[in-house]
């Protein structure tokens, strides 16, 4: 009855999975409608693929509008795959956020009668990155308005892009001049490096996407925005001492004092990860520090710190708060970076281990720690699917009382969930910025009825973008751990 290519005028009601929305047909068949949707509009959509019993269709253009719907101010907005909300307003944003959260834990973690917090909404809605990652490719994605025109006649050349991949589309990125989520340093930053890397084409290529030869991989900036420090790290194959020196002045005079390091990281790698295996400090100590509540952080190029500075201390504390933890406790940080969460927790339990993987962050930790006096925290430099690894350090440093575990996206690997429930602590605390990564864990984490979901309490670290940051806290239910079965008895 349907076919593709075929045009649907349909109402909004629902968000779908992977970034669309949903409605229904008046028979009730449901549509899942791609492109910048907002629930409660009237669109009109072109169906792409017909199955049983359902349809997926591309959104093409609003017939009536929801009343939530805001004009974005973006020029590359439906383009950029980065903030994907920006034409709803706050209030829905902060409600679709939470309701994402809820419909995880309930349709993926299997959870029933757990009610979500309300999303805690960000400080700043735009501007409040403190790291952008900008993509070098030799081929540039195309806007709508130049489909269609004859190569010789672009304005922009074609084989030469800095900025974002297109979604779903890893060889070609948009060339982007500004973006709204950065601060106006970046966005200087990013425009100069285009600039000089366009007039010195010849000897610093682009690293092609499909024969991995070339130089120009990626930029990365930093900013400190309680410190006001500022990096730049590009990322090429090779090192040009002469031309990395003639960039760093251009960025000088542009930035003055604010530029406070430049970094040259080289990688032969294939992959396209901003990740450097050789550091050339050109300028200044080749980190910057940031601070988030009493206590200011040194990062290192490579290390992962919350990308949203004004946000991370209300996400920090709602850590707290939710651990209960006592001055008696023996806290495990897991995933502890640069171990800013490990410092807000030391001064009020008895002591945190920290465990991370990258080596840069772990020596970020320990700097941090003893540049602040912190004498009761342990940094371990561990990979945390080889946890079994970890069981001499954490005999020596006793059991924990609670772990927080804040892993990347894709979640914990089963190895690291089966040690927890080994470990039995009282309490973990399961931070993501995932929901589908906590739901997965969490179910994983209370099979047998060991754990228990107590919360879950939603914040918003990435305003105009559809993802989210959770904080749950997982309890132990009566249960009792054996000596063949714990590591530490
Ligand atoms: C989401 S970040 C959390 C960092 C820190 N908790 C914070 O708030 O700044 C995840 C961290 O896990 C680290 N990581 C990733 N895979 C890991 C692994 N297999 N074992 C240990 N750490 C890992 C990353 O380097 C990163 O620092």
């Amino acid at each position: 009855m349907y076919q593709k290519k075929q045009i649907l005028e349909i109402e909004i009601t629902d968000l779908g999975e992977k970034d669309q929305c949903f409605g229904r047909l008046e028979e009730g068949i449901g549509v899942f409608v791609q492109g910048p949707a907002a629930v409660g509009d009237v669109v009109e959509a072109e169906i792409f693929k017909v199955k049983k019993k359902y349809l997926t269709a591309r959104f093409r253009k609003v017939l009536k509008p929801s009343p939530h719907r805001i004009e974005p101010i973006c020029p590359y907005f439906g383009l950029c795959g980065g903030c994907k909300w920006q034409h709803m307003d706050y209030t829905e944003q902060l409600r679709l956020k939470r309701k994402q959260v809820q419909d995880a834990l309930e349709h993926i973690g299997g959870f029933s009668g757990i009610e979500c917090d309300d999303c805690l909404p960000a400080p700043e809605l735009f501007g409040y990155r403190n790291k952008m990652d900008f993509s070098f490719t030799d081929l540039r994605y195309l806007t709508p308005d130049e489909v269609g025109i004859q190569p010789g006649e672009h304005k922009k050349p074609l084989d030469f892009a800095l900025g974002f991949h297109a979604p779903g589309c890893f060889s070609k990125a948009i060339d982007i001049d500004h973006c709204a989520l950065s601060t106006p340093e970046m966005n200087t930053t990013l425009n100069i490096v285009r600039e000089f890397c366009l007039r010195h084409r010849n000897e610093l290529p682009i690293c092609s996407t499909h024969t991995h030869i070339g130089e120009l991989r990626n930029l990365v900036v930093r900013h400190g925005k309680n410190t006001g420090e500022f990096m730049v790290k590009l990322v090429t194959t090779t090192h040009h001492p002469e031309l990395m020196q003639s960039l760093c002045a251009e960025l000088k005079e542009a930035l003055g004092d604010r530029l406070t390091t430049f970094v040259n990281s080289t990688t032969s790698a294939k992959s396209t990860v901003a990740f450097g295996e050789k550091e050339f400090v050109l300028q200044g100590p080749g980190t910057i520090t940031d601070r988030l509540g009493d206590y200011v952080y040194r990062i290192s190029a490579n290390s992962f710190f919350q990308t949203n500075t004004a946000q991370a201390e209300t996400l920090y504390n709602q850590i707290l708060k939710s651990a209960q933890i006592q001055p008696e406790h023996v806290v495990y940080d897991l995933f502890c970076g640069t171990g800013s969460i490990s410092l807000f927790a030391s001064g009020h339990c008895k002591k945190v281990l920290g465990v991370e993987l990258l080596e840069s962050s772990v020596n970020d930790a320990r700097d941090n720690a003893k540049r602040h006096n912190v004498e009761n925290c342990k940094f371990i430099r561990l990979d945390l699917k080889d946890i079994r690894d970890l069981e001499p350090d954490m005999r020596e440093f006793g059991p924990p009382d609670v772990v927080i575990t804040d892993p990347p996206r894709a979640g914990m690997h089963p190895k690291a969930i089966k040690m927890l429930q080994e470990m039995a602590p009282p309490a973990i605390i399961y931070v993501s910025c995932n929901p589908a990564s906590l739901a997965r864990d969490g179910q994983r984490l209370c099979e047998g009825g060991q754990y228990r979901l107590a919360h879950c309490r939603p914040i918003d670290m990435f305003p105009q973008t559809n993802h989210v940051e959770s904080v749950a806290r997982f309890e132990l239910v009566q249960y009792t751990v054996t000596e063949s079965e714990s590591p530490l008895l």
